[in-house]
C-alpha cells in the first residue's frame, strides 16, 4: 500500500483552520480517499494531556524553552500513535498545526533561538516533513476578534499581546517564503468559500489530486 499524504494547516489565532479542515476532509473522502483529521498540540491521548498544560493558565506559566520541549514531546506522541500509523495505512492525515507553529510561536513569538528549534526538530524527527502546508494568513486584529468569540477557554496564547501575534504572523510568512515548495499562503480574510477554493487549488497543484 502506498504511503498517504501529510497536510498541515498553520496560522495565527482565529484563522478558521478547523472549519476548513472539516471541508477538506469531506472533499477528500468524497474522492474516495481515507482521511484522518487531527491536531497539535494533541491528537493522541498523552499529547492531549500535554495540550492542557500548554493552552491553559497564565501567559508566563512556562519558560519559552520549556514550551518548545513540551510541544516537541506532544508531537513525538502524536506522530508515534496517530500520524505514522495512519500514513502507513495509506490514509491522508490533515493536522491542525504542526512544527511550523513551534517556529512561529516559540521562535518568532517568544524569541527562542531558531537554530536551536531547527536542531531539536531534526534530532528528534529527522527528515520527516509535511507534504503540503497551508498557511492561513490573517491580520492579528481580525483573527483575535474571531477567536475571542469562540469562547472555549484554552486561550493562553490568545492572551499573549498584539506584538507577539504580529511577530508570529511575520514568522509564518517568512517560513512560507523560505520553503515555497512545501508551503502555500492562503488569504484567510476571504469568506469561507473563498478560502476553501484556494485550499482546493493548492491541493490540486501540489499533490496532483483534483477535488
Ligand atoms: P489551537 O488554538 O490552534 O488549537 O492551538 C493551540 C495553541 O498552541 C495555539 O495558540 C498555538 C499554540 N502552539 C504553539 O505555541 N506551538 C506549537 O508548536 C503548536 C503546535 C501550537
Amino acid at each position: 500500500m502506498s504511503r498517504g499524504h501529510f497536510i498541515t494547516l498553520e496560522g495565527g489565532e482565529g484563522a478558521g483552520k478547523s472549519t476548513q479542515i472539516k471541508r477538506l476532509a469531506s472533499a477528500l473522502e468524497g474522492s474516495g480517499i481515507k482521511v484522518v483529521a487531527t491536531r497539535e498540540p494533541g491528537g493522541a491521548p498523552g499529547a492531549e494531556e500535554i495540550r492542557n498544560l500548554l493552552v491553559n493558565g497564565n501567559t508566563d506559566r512556562w519558560a519559552p524553552m520549556a514550551e518548545v520541549l513540551l510541544h516537541t514531546a506532544a508531537r513525538a506522541e502524536h506522530l508515534d500513535k496517530t500520524v505514522m500509523p495512519a500514513l502507513k495505512n495509506g490514509a491522508w492525515v490533515i493536522s491542525d498545526r504542526f512544527s511550523d507553529s513551534t517556529m512561529a510561536y516559540q521562535g518568532y513569538g517568544h524569541g527562542v533561538d531558531k537554530g536551536v528549534i531547527e536542531n531539536i526538530y531534526r534530532d528528534v524527527f529527522g527528515d520527516f516533513k509535511p507534504d503540503l502546508t497551508l498557511i492561513i494568513d490573517i491580520s492579528p486584529g481580525v483573527g483575535l476578534s474571531r477567536a475571542g468569540t469562540r469562547n472555549q477557554g484554552e486561550d493562553r496564547y490568545e492572551r499573549m499581546g498584539d506584538d507577539f501575534h504580529q511577530r508570529l504572523r511575520d514568522g509564518f510568512l517568512e517560513i512560507a517564503k523560505a520553503d515555497s515548495k512545501r508551503c502555500v499562503i492562503i488569504n484567510g480574510e476571504l469568506d469561507e468559500d473563498g478560502v476553501f477554493a484556494a485550499i482546493k487549488d493548492a491541493v490540486t497543484e501540489k499533490l496532483g489530486v483534483k477535488i
